[in-house]
């Protein structure tokens, strides 16, 4: 991110702002701060519990400022539940309108045919999309350390890959390499396919044990292909860490509590209810998601072991 980032200032030289539809995960905020740009920070708006873009604020901003000091707009299309993944086809036609680069991160949205639809579509209707960056490791079951950068243009291509200095690391092309080779096509849209029948049988077992213990799921397929998220609004504050900590120590280690009021500063950057993507959030609530690799088994011992926490936390709160 921060090497699309630094390509694009090179190109616009006058720019310092970047336009941030908010998503709280800390890389992809320091990346701006790292290419010594100004992020302007765009809440998501709430629409029946669900976090969407805020494309009148984008707007509002871009029109506030002179699109010429705007570096990029970045938006985000893989995330955890509520929030919903960007609108990236109205915001990449509002970069059409006011010629200001997109940079779309797509951390691990390889593994979602839904949302390469999305980018796909948004492409074919003309929308401005300059880069687009995804992990390796969250799309091809590879360890951490690698990205992969997309461009329409070649042009693009060329002025970032030019820009990439030295020739560390390899590990990751290695990485992939061998992983790819291993699996071939058909073993990798295979995991595609079974990732997206399996979060269809989660969401339908987390739907009704929301019904059962009356909760709620905080999220909707269309907009959440991957994540869900669950309210948990009859656990008391005070178990919610307790809650995190237990699933962890039972080998769930991809579930996170996000808890009303936690407060994290970011450089000089202060966010409140940081890991909910938005200041105002109702309920304290867990997510999940069905990422690839996932097998059938990890959610029958996801909702024994969930369940039982759960039930014991709320039978100490009575
Ligand atoms: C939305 C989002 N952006 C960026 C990142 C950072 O990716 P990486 O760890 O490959 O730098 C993550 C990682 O979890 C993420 O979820």
């Amino acid at each position: 991110m921060t090497l699309c980032l630094l390509t694009l200032k090179k190109q616009r030289p006058n720019s310092r702002y970047v336009l941030w539809s908010r998503i709280d995960q800390k890389s992809c905020f320091k990346s701006i701060l790292t290419a010594n740009l100004e992020p302007i920070i765009i809440e998501q708006i709430e629409i029946n519990n669900y976090l969407q873009t805020n494309l009148n604020e984008f707007e509002k901003q871009i029109e506030n400022l002179n699109p010429n000091e705007i570096c990029c707009i970045i938006s985000t299309t893989s995330c955890f539940a509520p929030r919903a993944i960007d609108n990236i086809h109205d915001l990449s036609h509002l970069c059409q309108t006011y010629s200001i680069p997109h940079l779309i991160n797509n951390a691990y949205g390889l593994q979602s045919t839904k949302i390469i639809h999305e980018i796909e579509q948004t492409k074919r209707s003309n929308g401005r999309i300059d880069y687009i960056v995804q992990s390796t490791d969250k799309n091809f079951l590879v360890p951490v350390g690698g990205s992969i950068v997309l461009t329409y243009d070649s042009q693009l291509f060329d002025k970032l890959s030019h820009a990439y200095p030295g020739r560390a690391s390899i590990t990751p092309t290695t990485d992939i390499f061998i992983t790819l080779l291993s699996m071939g096509k058909n073993g990798l849209l295979d995991l595609i396919e079974k990732r997206k029948i399996l979060f269809q049988i989660f969401y339908d077992k987390l739907t009704q044990w929301a019904k059962d213990n009356n909760e709620l799921i905080l999220s909707l397929k269309q907009f959440s292909p991957i994540s869900i998220a669950i309210s948990l609004k009859h656990l008391p504050n005070e178990y919610l860490t307790e809650l995190g900590s237990m699933l962890f120590t039972r080998r769930i280690s991809g579930a996170r509590v996000i808890k009303l009021g936690t407060k994290q500063t970011i450089d000089t950057y202060e966010f409140m209810n940081y890991g909910a993507h938005s200041s105002n959030i109702q309920y304290s609530y867990l997510t999940v998601a069905a990422a690839i690799g996932i097998e059938e088994n990890d959610i029958e011992i996801f909702m024994k072991k969930f369940d039982s926490i759960y039930q014991k936390l709320r039978r100490n709160e009575n």
